[in-house]
C-alpha cells in the first residue's frame, strides 16, 4: 500500500522547530488535562471518551511523559492505577482464586479497560474486558523505574495484584486494542502482557515465587505466539489468522517483545508498510470501518519507533514529520485523519452517533513525543519554558 508517488521531500517544509513546538504543545496539553489524582483523560471533549481514563492509553502517555523527563506526571498516573487496583483487591483476589480453581469468572466480572477519572467503574455500556492495558501499565512502570532508578515499593500491592491477575487470565479471549473481536486471542494483547510481566520481573522487585510464575507465563506466551501468531513471516492480528494489525508494531518498539531485526520483526514492519500504510498514514487493519477507517497518527508513530529500532532513522523521521503535518494549528493531534478512508460510507453513521471523531487524543500526542525523543529531535531537558522538572532525587 505504499504510495511511491509521495516523495518524503514534500514534508521538508516541516522542520525540527515545528516538531519541537508540537512536542511542547503536547506536553502542555497532557499536563493541563491530567487530574490531581493522576488520571489522563483519553480525549477531554469527545462524547464517547470524555470523563474516562484507559489503562492502555494512560500507560503509553505515562511512558512518554517519563521519557520526556516529567517524572512527577508519570508517577501520579502510576498512583492512579495503583489506587484503582488496590481499591479492588478483594475483587481481583476473587478472580484469581476462582480462575485457579478452574472456575474463571465471566467476562463481565473481569476488570474493565477504562475507569472514570476518579477511578470508579463507568456507568456507560462499553467493550470492557481487555487485558492488554494491565500488561502495559506494568511495562510502563518498570521502564520508568529503570530509566530513573526509582524504587517500585510504593506500587507494590498493585503490581502483585496485576501479576496474579494476568498470570491466571492471559490466554482468555478478550476485546483487543480497538475494543473489538472479543472471541479471539489477540497477538498484540499477548505481547503487552508478556512485556509487562517480563519487564516487572527484570526490574527485580517481585518475590521469588511470583517472579517464577510470571516468567513461566512469559515463556508460555512466547511459544503460543511462535506457533499460532506468526504467518507469512509477520505477527498476526489474532491467533490462527493471516490478517495483520497496526497495534502489533508496539511489540517491536517500544515494548521490545520482538527483535526489530529478527525475520519476524522485519517481516512485521514490511507487512505494515505494504498493507496498512498509505503516504505515511497507518490504518489499524484492512477491514476497519470505525469513522470510515481513517489513518491513525499514533500508529504512524509506532511505525516510526519500530523503524527507528530497526535502524531506519530516515524512514522514522519521515513518519514523524507526517504526523506533525496533520496536527491542527500545529497544536492538536486527532485520533484519526480522514485523508484515505477504507470504508467511506461508514464515516457519516459514526458522526451521527458520536459527533466528529476524537480530537485532541492524548495518546496521539504522547506517541509523537515518544518518537521525537527516540529520534533525538527533542531532548528530555529542553522541553518547556519552565525548565526541567525535578523531584526530591534531583531527577
Ligand atoms: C480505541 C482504543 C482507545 C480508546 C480511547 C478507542 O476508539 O479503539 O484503542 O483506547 O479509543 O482512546
Amino acid at each position: 500500500m505504499i504510495d511511491k508517488s509521495m516523495p518524503g521531500s514534500t514534508l521538508t517544509f516541516i522542520g525540527d522547530a515545528t516538531v519541537r513546538s508540537l512536542v511542547l504543545a503536547s506536553t502542555k496539553l497532557i499536563l493541563e488535562q491530567q487530574t490531581p489524582g493522576g488520571a489522563y483523560p483519553a480525549s477531554p471533549s469527545f462524547s464517547a471518551y470524555a470523563g474516562y481514563c484507559w489503562f492502555r492509553d494512560g500507560s503509553f502517555i505515562a511512558d512518554a511523559m517519563s521519557a520526556a523527563g516529567h517524572v512527577e506526571s508519570a508517577e501520579l498516573f502510576f498512583d492512579w492505577c495503583s489506587n484503582v487496583l488496590s481499591s479492588r483487591s478483594g475483587k481481583i483476589r476473587y478472580i484469581v482464586a476462582e480462575s485457579l480453581a478452574g472456575r474463571p469468572p465471566a467476562d463481565g466480572q473481569m476488570l474493565p479497560a477504562r475507569f472514570t477519572l476518579e477511578g470508579d467503574d463507568g456507568n456507560d455500556e462499553w467493550w470492557d474486558f481487555q487485558l492488554d492495558g494491565y500488561g502495559t501499565w506494568l511495562w510502563a512502570l518498570a521502564e520508568h523505574s529503570t530509566r530513573y532508578g526509582r524504587s517500585l515499593e510504593r506500587w507494590d500491592e498493585a503490581v502483585a495484584l496485576t501479576v496474579d491477575y494476568l498470570v491466571c487470565s492471559w490466554d482468555r479471549p478478550c476485546y483487543d486494542w480497538w475494543e473489538e473481536a472479543a472471541h479471539q486471542v489477540h497477538v498484540s494483547t499477548l505481547g503487552c502482557i508478556s512485556s509487562g510481566l517480563a519487564s516487572i520481573v527484570a526490574a527485580g522487585h517481585l518475590d521469588e515465587e511470583r517472579a517464577l510464575r510470571a516468567t513461566e507465563t512469559v515463556e508460555l506466551i512466547r511459544r503460543r505466539v511462535q506457533n499460532d501468531g506468526v504467518r507469512n513471516r509477520h505477527l498476526t492480528k489474532w491467533l490462527g489468522t493471516e490478517a495483520l494489525d497496526g497495534s502489533l508494531l508496539a511489540l517491536i518498539a517500544p515494548m521490545n517483545f520482538l527483535e526489530p531485526v529478527s525475520p519476524v520483526g522485519k517481516g512485521t514492519i514490511s507487512a505494515v508498510e505494504e498493507q496498512l500504510t498509505v503516504r505515511n498514514g497507518v490504518h489499524r487493519y484492512l477491514a476497519d470501518s470505525y469513522y470510515g477507517g481513517g489513518q491513525w497518527p499514533l500508529l504512524s508513530c509506532f511505525l516510526g519507533l519500530a523503524q527507528e529500532a530497526a535502524g531506519n532513522r530516515s524512514r522514522a523521521r519521515e513518519l514523524l514529520l507526517w504526523v506533525a503535518s496533520v496536527a491542527r494549528d500545529n497544536t492538536e493531534l486527532p485520533e484519526q485523519v480522514e485523508g484515505n478512508l477504507l470504508d467511506a460510507e461508514q464515516l457519516q453513521p459514526w458522526i451521527d452517533r458520536w459527533g466528529p471523531s476524537a480530537s485532541p487524543l492524548l495518546w496521539s500526542h504522547a506517541m509523537f513525543i515518544r518518537l521525537a525523543i527516540a529520534l533525538d529531535t527533542i531532548h528530555p531537558m529542553d522541553r518547556s519554558e519552565s525548565g526541567p522538572q525535578t523531584n526530591e532525587k534531583g531527577l
